[in-house]
């Protein structure tokens, strides 16, 4: 009934407000210039740029706006009278952006955004605000970028119940793990690197301490699993403290690092995570290099599907962007996250003390007898099986770095034997864990 109403009128054109002309804004304008009538034939009807709003009129955006009704004010475009959908590229999940993205919801327009922030902490109210409204509330552009997995979860796989998502859902994250692994350097090194190429942003800590990925994890929980958004059911960990030497441990462990998020659906709940994991070294995830994204998801009929692609960039983002447009165009835009909003189930969330797999383990010792011996009999007594270990001593400073895979534990079991080690007389620091994934 609702969806009916998601029709646009006969065939007349698709008229947009765009709020925002940046990187994204700006790609959006420029696809929907450059690709005119292949979107009107595709759509059923012309789709339009009417009104646009940014902060700054007088900036060059690399693409004619001349005809186009700038307004001052965000706001206005979700009063504008001609406007059927407001396309929201500002980003944040506050301010204007959620203001804009609501008011527009009320007055019966369409939206479309990139907002990962805003859709992960208010996606569920928002996708229920638009049922109601009878209007489209969409987001492709808010995961992995140009990668279409929200399109793919929702449609391409409908027929599926599914049982788990990874991904690689940060472009910065992966392009200085891949660097660190390519060329030996360190984190900060690297980080700096990225600032530089506008690969990270001035502070990064909302990428490299996870929360981008953990924002687009929890859109994918909620769409894969019919569930309720839960961004506070989130384990949450960075990058910052995979140093140069786990690179190597790695290697020689026949694995690479990436950061990854992990959402998977069992009889016992929901675990969504975030955090940097080893990957076998022939695993599709760790070809994924540089600022790519990767996603890789498990459904009963297809088994698994894995895609990879541009996470980020103006023109990437765009053609997620502009996707959504045709949809709503040709009157085929689906439910925010694939059921009608009250039909999302408010899931039991778990935390990370039900992971269970295998770890590995780098300590920082003093290079005395007995000490290798000391730290088995210490894991065996915490029922941790060790697979491989390898060490590696210096004897200026008469220390070693003992780093070790462990069978498959239990996160409480690892959690309570490296807190016993953290406290033995022989570590100089504490415990350095990174958990391997089993995909
Ligand atoms: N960049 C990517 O690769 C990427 C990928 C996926 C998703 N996204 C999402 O896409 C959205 C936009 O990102 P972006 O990278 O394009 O950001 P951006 O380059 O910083 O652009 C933001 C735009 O918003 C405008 N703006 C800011 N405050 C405003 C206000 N109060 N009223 C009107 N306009 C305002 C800015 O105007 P001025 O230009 O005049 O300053 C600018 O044009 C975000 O939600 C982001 O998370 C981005």
């Amino acid at each position: 009934m609702l969806r009916a109403m998601i029709q646009i009128e006969g065939n007349k054109p698709l008229r947009l407000g765009i709020a925002g002309l940046g990187t994204v804004g700006a790609a959006t304008c420029k696809v929907i210039a450059d690709n005119q009538d292949l979107l009107s034939a595709r759509a059923g009807r012309a789709i339009e740029v009417v009104a646009v709003s940014a902060r700054d009129k007088s900036k060059d955006r690399g693409v004619d706006l001349s005809g186009v009704d700038f307004c001052d004010d965000a706001l206005a475009l979700a009063r504008h009278p001609d406007v059927d959908c407001v396309v929201e590229l500002i980003g944040g999940d506050a301010g204007v952006a959620r203001q804009l993205v609501e008011q527009a919801i009320a007055n019966g327009k369409h939206v479309v955004s990139a907002n990962k922030a805003l859709v992960a902490k208010h996606g569920a109210a928002l996708s229920a605000a638009a049922d109601t409204a009878g209007v489209a509330f969409l987001f492709e552009a808010a995961v992995a970028g140009g990668i279409p997995i929200l399109k793919t979860i929702r449609e391409g796989l409908a027929a599926n119940r599914f049982t788990q998502f990874a991904g690689i859902l940060n472009g910065t994250c992966n392009f200085i793990l891949t660097a660190m692994e390519r060329e030996g350097r360190d984190f900060d090194d690297v980080l700096a690197e990225a600032q530089e190429r506008g690969y990270a942003e001035t502070p990064p800590d909302l990428d490299v301490d996870g929360w981008d990925a953990a924002h687009k994890l929890a859109i994918v929980t909620g769409l894969a699993f019919g569930v309720k958004l839960k961004m506070d059911a989130m384990h949450v960990e960075g990058i910052r403290r995979i140093a140069a030497q786990d690179m190597q441990f790695a290697d020689e462990f026949g694995y690479r690092i990436r950061h990854l998020g992990i959402t998977k659906q069992s009889e016992a709940g929901v675990m969504q995570a975030v955090y940097p994991a080893f990957v076998k070294q022939d695993s599709a995830f760790a070809g994924v290099q540089r600022v790519l994204n990767a996603t890789y998801v498990e459904g009963d009929a297809i088994g698994s599907l894995f895609m990879m692609g541009p996470g980020a960039g103006g023109a990437a983002t765009a053609s997620s962007v502009v996707m959504d447009v045709v949809d709503l165009a040709a009157g085929r835009a689906a439910p925010s996250f694939g059921v009608a909003s009250e039909k999302l189930k408010e899931a039991a969330f778990l935390d990370m003390t039900s992971h269970s797999g295998a770890y590995y383990l780098r300590l920082h010792v003093k290079d005395e007898d007995g000490v290798l011996a000391d730290v088995t009999g210490l894991l065996r007594e915490h029922s941790i099986g060790v697979e491989r270990v390898l060490q590696d001593a210096d004897e200026a400073t008469q220390t070693a770095q003992i780093a070790l895979i462990t069978h498959l534990e239990k996160e409480v079991d690892i959690q309570a034997a490296i807190a016993a080690l953290n406290q033995a007389d022989y570590s100089i620091n504490d415990v350095h864990m990174v958990r391997v994934a089993a995909i």
